[in-house]
């Protein structure tokens, strides 16, 4: 199966995501790490989880490599990283492969790399690395790539682990349908087709694996849910949730197309509706030694 993100969909979560994330477990993420860091974000897309992690670090300093197999979105990260810069007045160059940000008591520096995940997980470097983070990437992998992931993060020292908005296949509709219950089934059950990352992937199971493979290594974790609540202002997220619920249903179930797309242009109608509500379930981890 190909896998691919969609840049405005990336910029569409960010909001979200930076709303919904458990800002406590990046502080603590940010109190384990060297005065000048060296972080590796995997999964990177366009680089959001810099543009969200930079500032809650309480490190001045900071070196971040992007892992990202999709070179349309690794190349779109400088432009991004750059209009964050912008907006918050900062200044910001590109610098011998690197991007720079700069300003009065912060340097970041911001390294993409092309990489498939699905290479062995040594070729990562981990051991250069002082902490390693991922947003939105673990109900991807499988549970093989994640034990032997997590395998080489203890070869690797035990770096601090910061994994974020990991969906947990809670969904709640303020306004019920009486189809909401089997289309979310399907499309939890499209979520765990293969993803390149080792066998079927971890979908709405990914929390728990997570803690499961940590653990049982040695990490000490802790877990905050970071929800995201998508409210009238966020329609547009809304809409763009039941588009995706409706193209993965129907993949997973093409003989029930027109009872889904009949479903979703009833939630087209009630997510229109003054107050409409949606909640998505996601979960951070952090995992220390
Ligand atoms: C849901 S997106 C999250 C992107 C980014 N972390 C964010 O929060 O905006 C998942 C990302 O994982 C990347 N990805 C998926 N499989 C990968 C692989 N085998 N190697 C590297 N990156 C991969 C995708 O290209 C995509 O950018």
């Amino acid at each position: 199966m190909t896998l691919e993100f969609d840049a405005d969909w990336l910029r569409l979560r960010e909001p979200l995501d930076e709303a919904a994330r458990a800002v406590g477990l990046a502080w603590a993420f940010g109190r384990l790490l060297p005065a000048q860091p060296m972080i590796i974000d995997l999964g990177a897309g366009t680089g959001s989880n810099v543009r969200q992690l930079a500032m809650k670090l309480g490190r001045p300093v900071q070196d971040w490599t992007l892992i990202e197999k999709d070179r349309k979105l690794l190349s779109k990260a400088p432009g991004e990283i750059g209009r964050w810069a912008d907006r918050n007045g900062w200044e910001h160059k590109e610098q011998r492969r690197a991007y720079m940000i700069t300003c009065d008591d912060m340097a970041v520096r911001v390294e993409m790399r092309s990489f498939d995940l699905a290479q062995d997980p040594s070729d990562l470097g981990l051991d250069q690395y002082d902490g390693v983070t991922a947003k939105a990437l673990f109900d991807l992998v499988s549970l093989t790539w994640l034990e032997r992931f997590v395998k080489e993060l203890t070869n690797c020292g035990y770096p601090p682990v910061l994994v974020t908005l990991t969906v947990d296949g809670r969904v709640d509709f303020s306004m019920s349908d009486p189809d909401d219950g089997w289309v979310l089934d399907l499309f939890h059950a499209h979520m765990n087709r293969a993803k390149g990352l080792g066998g079927p992937a971890l979908g709405t199971v990914a929390p728990q694996a997570l803690i499961t493979a940590l653990t049982g290594a040695g990490y000490k974790v802790e877990t905050a849910q970071s929800d995201w609540k998508i409210g009238p202002k966020q329609i547009a997220a809304h809409l763009a949730m039941i588009s995706g619920y409706e193209r993965a249903a129907i993949e997973q179930d093409p003989v029930s197309a027109p009872r889904i797309q009949a479903w979703a242009e009833r939630r087209r109608l009630l997510a229109s509706e003054k107050g409409a509500r949606l909640t998505v379930g996601h979960q951070d981890l952090l995992a220390r030694r």
